[in-house]
C-alpha cells in the first residue's frame, strides 16, 4: 500500500506561481506606498505570550475567545500564534524608549496572522495582513493620514470603488454611557436573542451591534454617535473634514464597532462589492489610545489599520486589476558540456541587462527544453554550442514562429529588449 500524502492543514493554502506573485505584489505595494509617507518597518514575532492578546485584543472578543491558536511550549509558557499585528507592534514600540521620543512614530508591517475561523473564500486560518500603526499623538490629521495610506495602497493595487465606512466610538466615558443605553435596550429582548448575543450581553454589549442574526434588533438599537461628548464630536468632525480635504470619499456608519476591544474615537472599515456578505471588509482599523496602558506600558495614543491580503487578492482577481508577472523571457541552454561556461557568461550578461533569464546546463534533448519553454510561456531560447563559442555569437530561437538566427549577444539583448517593449 502506498503512503498517503499529507494535505495542507484546513484553512491554510499554498501560494504558487501567480498566487505567490499576487500576494507579494500586495505586500511590496503596501511597503512602497507607506514608506512614501515616512512609515518605517517593524517586524515582531509570529508567536507572543497569550496574555498579550488577552489583555490587548480583549478576552470578550471572538478573536481571543474562539479563534486563537494557543499552545504551551516546552518551558510551560502559554503562547499564541498572533491573530492580529497591533498588540505585538505596540508592545515593541511603546516599550522602546528611543521610539517614545519620536512623536508621531510611524510604523508599517506585514505578515501571516492566524485565526481559527470557519474557512471559506477570502477567509482562512492562516492569512496575511499589511498594516500601519502611528504612535505618540492624538491628532485627527493622523487618523486621516492613516486612512489615506490604506486608500492609496488600494488605488496603487488597481482597486477602485472602495467603500470607506467611518464611525466614532467616542471616549471611555462616552462608551460607558452608551453601554448602559444598550443594556437597557437589549435586556428586555434577551429571550429573542441568538446564543452569541446572549453571551455578548454579559461580556461585551458593544459587540451586539456586529450580529448578523439579530439584525432587526441592531437596526432599532440606540446609536452611539448621537450621545458623544462635545470634545469627541469635534475630533470626529475634524477627521471628516480632513478626509474631504484629501478627496477621500467615505460614509459615516454608526454600526462600525469593530471586533476588537481596544478601539476609541475614530474607527473605520474598507468594504468592496467583490467580497460577499460577512467577508466584505477588506480592511479595518481605528484609534486605540488606551491600549499601551492595558499592556502595562506608558500611556501612548495610537491609530492604525490592517488590510487582509487574501481579500485584496480576491478583489484584484475579480476586477482584473492583477497582471501576473511574466515568466522568464528567455531560456539559455548549453548544447554540450564544453559550452557551459559560455552559456553561463551569456546568462549573466542578460541578467545584468535585466532580461529575466533561466539557464539550463543539463545535457538532454532540445525538444524537452523547448517544451519546458512552452509550458512556462517563455518565448525565446538562446542556444550555445561549439559554433557559437567559436564565433562569439548565440543562436536566438523564437519558439512561437519557430524562426532562429545567429547574432552577437549584445545584439541579442537589444533585440529582446525591443521585443518585450524594454525589460523592466
Ligand atoms: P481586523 O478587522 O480584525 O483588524 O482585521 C483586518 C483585516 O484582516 C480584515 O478586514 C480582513 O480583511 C482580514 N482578515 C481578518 N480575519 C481574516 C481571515 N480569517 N481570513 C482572511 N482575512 C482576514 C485587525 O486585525 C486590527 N489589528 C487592525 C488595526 C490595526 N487596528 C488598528 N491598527
Amino acid at each position: 500500500m502506498s503512503t498517503p500524502a499529507i494535505a495542507a492543514p484546513r484553512g491554510t493554502r499554498d501560494y504558487l506561481a501567480e498566487d505567490g506573485s499576487s500576494l507579494l505584489s500586495c505586500v511590496d505595494t503596501h511597503r512602497r506606498v507607506s514608506s512614501r509617507f515616512g512609515y518605517r518597518p517593524v517586524i515582531t514575532p509570529i508567536f507572543e505570550s497569550t496574555e498579550l492578546f488577552e489583555r490587548g485584543t480583549g478576552t470578550g472578543t471572538d478573536v481571543v475567545e474562539k479563534e486563537m491558536y494557543t499552545f504551551r511550549d516546552r518551558g510551560d509558557r502559554s503562547l499564541a500564534l498572533r491573530p492580529e499585528g497591533t498588540p505585538g507592534v505596540i508592545r515593541a514600540l511603546a516599550g522602546d524608549p528611543a521610539v517614545r521620543d519620536i512623536r508621531p512614530y510611524r510604523a508599517q508591517y506585514d505578515g501571516p496572522m492566524f485565526r481559527y475561523d470557519r474557512p471559506q473564500k477570502g477567509r482562512y486560518r492562516e492569512f496575511h495582513q499589511v498594516g500601519v500603526e502611528v504612535l505618540g499623538v492624538r491628532d485627527p490629521n493622523i487618523d486621516v493620514e492613516v486612512i489615506q495610506v490604506a486608500w492609496e495602497t488600494c488605488s496603487a493595487l488597481g482597486i477602485t470603488h472602495v467603500d470607506i465606512r467611518l464611525n466614532s466610538l467616542g471616549s471611555r466615558d462616552d462608551r460607558l454611557r452608551y453601554r448602559d443605553e444598550l443594556l437597557a435596550y437589549y435586556t428586555p429582548l434577551r429571550d429573542e436573542l441568538c446564543e452569541d448575543c446572549r453571551r455578548r450581553l454579559a461580556t461585551n454589549p458593544l459587540r451586539l451591534l456586529d450580529c448578523k442574526t439579530d439584525a432587526r434588533h441592531v437596526a432599532a438599537a440606540p446609536v452611539l454617535l448621537d450621545g458623544l461628548a462635545q470634545e469627541t464630536r469635534t475630533y470626529f468632525h475634524d477627521v471628516q473634514e480632513g478626509l474631504r480635504a484629501e478627496g477621500i470619499p467615505f460614509t459615516v456608519d454608526p454600526r462600525i464597532v469593530r471586533g476588537l476591544d481596544y478601539y476609541c474615537d475614530t474607527t473605520f472599515e474598507f468594504w468592496h462589492s467583490s467580497l460577499n456578505g460577512a467577508q466584505n471588509a477588506l480592511g479595518g482599523g481605528g484609534r486605540y489610545d488606551g491600549l499601551a496602558e492595558v499592556l502595562g506600558l506608558p500611556q501612548t495614543p495610537g491609530v492604525g489599520y490592517a488590510l487582509g491580503v487574501e481579500r485584496l487578492m480576491v478583489i484584484r482577481q475579480e476586477t482584473g486589476a492583477f497582471h501576473p508577472e511574466q515568466p522568464p523571457t528567455v531560456l539559455v541552454v548549453a548544447l554540450d558540456s564544453g559550452s557551459a561556461p559560455y552559456a553561463r557568461a551569456c546568462a549573466r550578461q542578460l541578467r545584468d541587462a535585466a532580461v529575466p533569464t533561466a539557464l539550463d546546463l543539463a545535457q538532454g534533448k532540445l525538444d524537452r527544453k523547448f517544451r519546458w519553454c512552452d509550458r512556462m510561456g517563455t518565448v525565446w531560447c538562446i542556444m550555445c554550442g561549439e559554433d557559437e563559442v567559436r564565433t562569439g555569437q548565440v543562436t536566438l530561437r523564437n519558439l512561437q514562429d519557430r524562426t532562429q538566427e545567429r547574432l552577437h549577444i549584445d545584439d541579442c539583448i537589444a533585440r529582446l529588449c525591443s521585443n518585450t517593449g524594454g525589460v523592466k
